[in-house]
């Protein structure tokens, strides 16, 4: 089976509704919220533009005739819901056009939506203007994923250029450009790296949910490294590193994001907006394009909830609603001196 449909079964039959760290946030009610939910707006600024509500769909899919229909049907939901999307990554697409189509259909199902295109950090600044020219995106993510390449038998061994290669598409590209994990997570040291080179946008993309060691492991019978399973911080402690390095970039949430209740945590924590990947994309395959819309839809009423819950009129002003952390994410702040 080609790899990127092998991703879209796995990540498929993997995914399920388990715990992870957005569960060790804890809000504190506040029984006075003083507003109505007339009085809330879920819009929000990222790479450049207004955003109407706060969360998006997320790199998954292309490069296959089976990601061809599913990337319709994520554009046809993006559409729907007036959200953003990114496709998965257009690499190898670049050098087999065959398979092309599979990414300009997002394109053609959406003429006027904002769609992100996305890379490896291995691509140079032409293969980055290609990436982006392929279905006229708005703007570039270029992912990180050493843990998923070295589980690969076939995976790349060599990232020496990887911060190099980001450099020079941050200078030269004409479209903003994000910097992601696919579900590793990140620390302030390596946020600190990637701004030191320009960097103005980052997707943490943390541990919690879709776990792509996991997913490669599960390829090949001889599983050696499953016990990376789990490996990486997990988003909401992501978020927390995120928040100690001084706000001069936009913080992009993902990783085990399950509800709505998750993508409001995630805005708590400082996320600017927040990504979705496995969560749609099991719904989309189960049950369908218009159940997909409907549990978006449903979030984005119980977005308009939350905010009146707890007194906050905008997406910025969650950042002041307090939390306390508990278990392991309290540790790791512990060990970390963040308070
Ligand atoms: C992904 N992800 C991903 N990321 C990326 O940057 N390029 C890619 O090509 C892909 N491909 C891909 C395929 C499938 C089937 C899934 C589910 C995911 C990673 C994704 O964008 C995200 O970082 C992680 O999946 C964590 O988010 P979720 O799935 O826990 O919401």
């Amino acid at each position: 089976m080609n790899r990127k449909d092998e991703h879209i079964r796995l990540a498929k039959a993997f995914h399920k509704e388990k715990s992870n760290d957005f569960d060790a946030i804890r809000l504190i009610h506040n029984p006075l919220p003083q507003i109505a939910t007339n009085d809330v707006s879920l819009q929000t600024a990222v790479l450049d533009h207004e955003e109407a509500f706060p969360f998006f769909i997320n790199a998954m899919t292309g490069g296959s005739q089976k990601s061809q229909q599913i990337n319709h049907d994520l554009a046809l939901i993006a559409k729907e819901c007036n959200l953003m999307m990114a496709t998965g990554s257009v690499t190898a697409t670049l050098k087999d056009e065959s398979v092309q189509d599979s990414f300009k259909i997002v394109r053609k199902v959406n003429p006027d939506g904002f769609f992100l295109a996305n890379i490896g950090a291995h691509n140079d600044l032409e293969n980055a203007q290609r990436a982006v020219e392929l279905f006229g995106a708005n703007a570039l993510q270029i992912h990180l994923n050493a843990p998923q390449e070295l589980v690969m038998p076939e995976g790349d061994r060599a990232f020496g250029d990887w911060l190099d290669n980001i450099a020079e598409i941050i200078a030269k590209l004409d479209v903003p450009v994000v910097v992601k994990e696919v579900g590793f997570g990140m620390t302030r040291e390596t946020m600190l790296q990637l701004i030191s080179v320009g960097v103005q946008t980052i997707d943490v993309s943390g541990q919690g949910g879709t776990s792509f060691t996991q997913i490669e492991n599960a390829r090949r019978p001889k599983r050696e490294m499953a016990y990376l399973s789990e490996f990486g911080q997990s988003t909401a402690i992501s978020l927390l590193e995120a928040a100690q390095v001084t706000r001069s970039f936009e913080v992009i949430a993902s990783g085990g994001i399950r509800n709505a209740f998750d993508i409001f945590k995630s805005l708590i924590l400082g996320a600017d907006t927040v990504g979705i990947s496995a969560t749609i994309l099991n719904q989309l395959l189960s049950h369908g394009v218009d159940a997909t819309i409907a549990m978006i839809e449903s979030w984005q009423e119980d977005l308009i909830l939350l905010y009146t819950m707890v007194g906050k009129k905008n997406t910025h002003a969650l950042e002041t609603v307090p939390v306390i952390f508990t278990d392991e994410v309290w540790q790791w702040c512990q060990a970390r001196g963040i308070d």
